[in-house]
């Protein structure tokens, strides 16, 4: 069993993200102690954001025609695809920028979106092709948006949401730690309020 952590916070040793994903980790490793566990610090070793000559490469159209830097790259989406494809359960840190997700989550999940690989179009419709998994978003945000006046702001839920189901998966958790920047009553209720929520994602 293959667990995939991914963590996309520009806060380095300060992110509520990281903290709340790593216990979520924590949480799933004691429920299978054999489980592989593979890391991606998506701002420690950042994704290249997509482009033509990447996208070209998608369904393994790799080739002379490409420099050798574009290759990587092809080589890159093919190791990002192959580990989330491999993986059971995936642990997301995900911190709210601007109402949705890290640009640099953005990156990864534009490479692992590849027709053919994680989803196909039928004539009746499209499928996706990574079912069976559970996703697990652990969320910190400065406001609030499970309730509340700025509940239409958030496009960070249902995008994700939406993502995954696209690709085939049903399974997803979503842990919130909200009002992280509304002064220290109101985060420290958002991380006990998650911390809870964790203890019992799955
Ligand atoms: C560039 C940037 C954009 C942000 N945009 C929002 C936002 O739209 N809504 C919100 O509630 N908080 C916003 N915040 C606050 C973060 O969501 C908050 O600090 C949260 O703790 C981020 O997670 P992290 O600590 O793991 O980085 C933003 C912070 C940054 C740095």
């Amino acid at each position: 069993m293959k667990i995939l952590h991914v963590d996309s916070s520009i806060s380095g040793e300060s992110s509520l993200s990281k903290d709340l994903s790593a216990i979520a980790v924590t949480h799933l490793r004691s429920i299978y102690p054999h489980a592989e566990v593979l890391y991606r610090d998506l701002v420690e070793a950042p994704i290249n954001h997509m482009t033509g000559p990447i996208f070209a490469g998608f369904g393994g159209h790799w080739g002379g025609e490409f420099d050798a830097a574009t290759q990587q790259e092809h080589r890159l989406s093919e190791q990002l695809v192959g580990e989330f494809l491999a993986s059971t359960i995936l642990v997301i840190g995900a911190p709210m920028y601007n109402f949705s997700i890290s640009t640099q989550l953005k990156a990864w999940l534009d490479r692992i979106a590849q027709q053919g690989r994680t989803f196909n179009y039928t004539e009746n419709g499209t499928v996706g092709l990574a079912s069976g998994k559970c996703v697990i978003v652990v969320s910190a945000c400065g406001g609030f948006y499970s309730h509340g006046s700025m509940m239409q702001m958030d496009f960070q839920e249902p995008y994700l949401r939406g993502f995954f189901k696209f690709l085939g998966i049903t399974d997803i958790r979503f842990v919130r730690a909200e009002g992280a920047l509304k002064g220290e009553l109101e985060r420290s209720e958002g991380i006990r309020v998650a911390k809870a929520a964790l203890s019992r994602v799955y």
